[in-house]
């Protein structure tokens, strides 16, 4: 009987025993040698330097209970008694009503209020309720948190101070933090004010967010807002961990507001930016398709500032007439309207404090943001009235007409919605497919036309793990980045969705995700690492190169830049199997024997980072020797590799 045993596996290179013999020999886990032919004399077309970005909307609680560094879960108080939100938690004697009061608020845009009748309480027995934030809330010590409430009292509640909010540990009900504001008017006003904590032995997000009243009398309140230190110390800002973890991904541009969220389920909820700027409470918010509401206080301003913050150049897609639930608006004198409402978006992109709309930015930041890119709409393809011809061609003769230089990007090239009357500068694809899906598709674009528009790859991911994708995805996106690295000529940005999820079980709408959170803590997805390493070796010149003898598991791109003396190899083996690899630099007159590599990897396909345990599969960074015109080298199973190799 021959039977093997299985003993070890060193690089991904099986070795195996034979227990009838006792002999060692080594399994052909190892495929035949390959070679890898770099044409590294000469200079290919340029890579885009903006081909690795960012795609965003709210979705998974991306930026509610995400980014957005609100603590407060419904701040405007729509479900009040929610099990998460909003708990009536009388203390000692204290006795009272609450109700959400449609009759008054402090604005137009936030019309109702939170009515909290007290008829018993003081300081020591209070009327509360509690907010456990966005499944937890995170709290730090010696830190200091940002917050701000709309306020009004009747006679008896005005007749001293009455409203306090304090940050309360769950589990022993300590103060951690607590500010008591002022004696409020029967006015509405505006009270700020901040909650410092001391101390704290173990930072949890067992905690929550409590609203008292300490005498008695009738409170309106509406939009309580706490927040943590943010990015940059932005007011209003965002999540810093969030935006470290978006940082390493290097991006040039950031897609936004969607994605189905530009569109909304109906036109009434599509993205409607002129309801998402200026002070907070003059922002009514908006359904999101994703089955939840937006405060947007994550609205046009604050996502320029993002950008501002990563040094992105925004990539604006602006509602063109189409929602998801099928309603569209005709082209023509109806759509007019929406033609408008774009141009005037561009204007407070880009406008001068001289123009109507570049000055209402300017109240808020006075410098104007750089734009290249618009959208005309997401997906278009899905409209079934076929009018996206006619909508595109519209908004495209009025964008260009005011502002010529901008690239205008169609979203549909599909199903009767392919854009004839004009032709788009960018055509946006979108590709969700399995990793051997994307295997087998890395040479779509290797013979593309190149004399129509150029190709925003405006959404893509390999779909395989839940939240976050795992190694196996990360293979299926390393390989299909050769490819559009391979076409970066013709592949001007490209965008992964979706990227953000909150992964506590109230968080997930989408199931395959890039980067994962919960009220405290995130990590990167190993398609996370893919991504931050591709991006972060980018090049500036395509390299042509052949390869022979590999399987059909073996991908790669070379760029190089050539002011830096530097080649970039990147190969990604999707076969559990080693694979050892003759590279030849043909053209170089030298090359510098030492190479880093930065190296992703892992020992099956299903192996992946989670919230409590986010390292896993990380990358490696190491010095290569032997490295010369030619040289071989073993690349393991189940790895994606980027070399760095100095080149004259
Ligand atoms: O990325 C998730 C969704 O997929 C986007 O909102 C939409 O554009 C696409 O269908």
């Amino acid at each position: 009987m021959n039977r093997t045993v299985k003993i070890a596996a060193v690089l991904g290179v099986a070795v195996w025993m034979s227990a009838v013999t006792g002999q060692a020999q080594q399994a052909s886990a190892q495929a035949q040698a390959a070679t890898l032919t770099i044409d590294a004399g000469k200079a290919g077309a340029k890579v885009s330097p903006t081909l690795y970005g960012l795609m965003t909307e709210e979705i998974n609680y991306s930026y509610e209970g995400g980014l957005y560094g609100e603590l407060v879960q419904d701040r405007t108080f729509l479900n009040i008694r929610d099990p998460s939100n909003w708990i009536p938690v009388p203390q000692g004697t204290a006795r009272g009503t609450v109700a959400r009061d449609a009759t008054t608020g402090p604005s137009t845009a936030l019309p109702a209020s939170l009515k909290i009748t007290v008829e018993q309480a003081d300081a020591k027995n209070a009327y509360g309720l509690r907010n456990g934030g966005w499944w937890g809330v995170p709290v730090r010590g010696n830190t200091t948190y940002v917050a701000s409430v709309w306020a009004k009292g009747d006679a008896a509640a005005v007749g001293g101070a009455a409203v306090r909010v304090s940050l309360i540990a769950d589990d022993s009900g300590k103060v951690l933090a607590s500010a008591k504001l002022p004696a409020l008017t029967t006015e509405w006003g505006q009270y700020f004010f901040t909650m410092k904590t001391g101390a704290i032995a173990k930072v949890t997000a067992a905690n929550q967010i409590l609203l008292s009243v300490e005498r008695p009398g009738t409170v309106w309140v509406q939009q309580l807002s706490v927040f943590p230190p943010t990015y940059k110390g932005r007011a209003n800002g965002n999540r810093v961990d969030l935006m470290e973890l978006l940082a390493g991904m290097h991006p040039a541009f950031l897609r936004f507001p969607g994605g189905n969220y530009l569109e909304g389920q109906t036109i009434a909820d599509r993205f409607n930016w002129k309801k998402t700027i200026g002070p907070l409470v003059d922002r009514p918010g908006h359904a999101s398709p994703w089955k939840y509401h937006s405060t947007d206080g994550m609205g046009l301003l604050e996502f320029l500032e993002w950008c501002e913050d990563l040094k992105m150049q925004p990539v604006l897609a602006v509602y063109a007439g189409y929602s998801l639930g099928g309603e569209h608006v005709a082209p023509g004198p109806d759509l007019e309207p929406y033609v408008q409402d774009a141009l005037d978006e561009i204007e407070y992109v880009t406008g001068d404090a001289t123009t109507k709309w570049g000055a209402e930015r300017a109240k808020m930041h006075p410098a104007a943001f750089p734009l290249t890119y618009v959208e005309i709409g997401n997906e278009d393809f899905f409209d079934k009235s076929q009018s996206y011809d006619g909508r595109f061609t519209q908004f495209y003769r009025a964008i260009k007409a005011k502002y010529p230089a901008l690239q205008l990007i169609s979203s549909s090239n599909a199903r009767g919605n392919v854009v004839k009357s004009v032709t788009p500068d960018l055509i946006d694809d979108h590709y969700y497919k399995r990793a051997e899906e994307f295997f087998k598709d890395v040479h779509h674009y290797d013979a593309a036309d190149r004399t129509g528009p150029k190709i925003f790859v405006g959404e893509w991911a390999t779909r395989e793990g839940m939240p976050t994708t795992n190694f196996g995805a990360a293979l299926g996106d390393a390989a299909w980045m050769t490819g559009m690295e391979r076409n970066s000529d013709l592949i001007a940005i490209a965008s992964y969705a979706p990227l953000l999820v909150n992964v506590d079980p109230n968080g997930m709408q989408w199931q395959s995700n890039l980067i994962g959170y919960d009220a405290l803590r995130s990590y990167g997805s190993p398609s996370y690492y893919a991504q931050a390493m591709f991006a972060g070796h980018i090049g500036t010149e395509i390299v042509a190169a052949a390869l022979e003898g590999a399987g059909d598991r073996l991908f790669y791109s070379v760029t190089k830049d050539s002011a830096k003396g530097i080649v970039y190899l990147k190969l990604v083996n999707a076969s559990s199997a080693a694979q050892e690899l003759r590279i030849s630099l043909d053209g170089a007159k030298t090359v510098k024997a030492t190479a880093k590599l930065v190296r992703l990897s892992a020992g099956s396909t299903a192996a992946t980072n989670t919230i409590n345990d986010p390292k896993r599969v990380v990358p490696v960074e190491s010095t290569v020797t032997g490295v010369a015109k030619t040289f071989t080298r073993t690349v393991p199973g189940y790895s994606i590799e980027v070399y760095e190799i100095g080149v004259q």
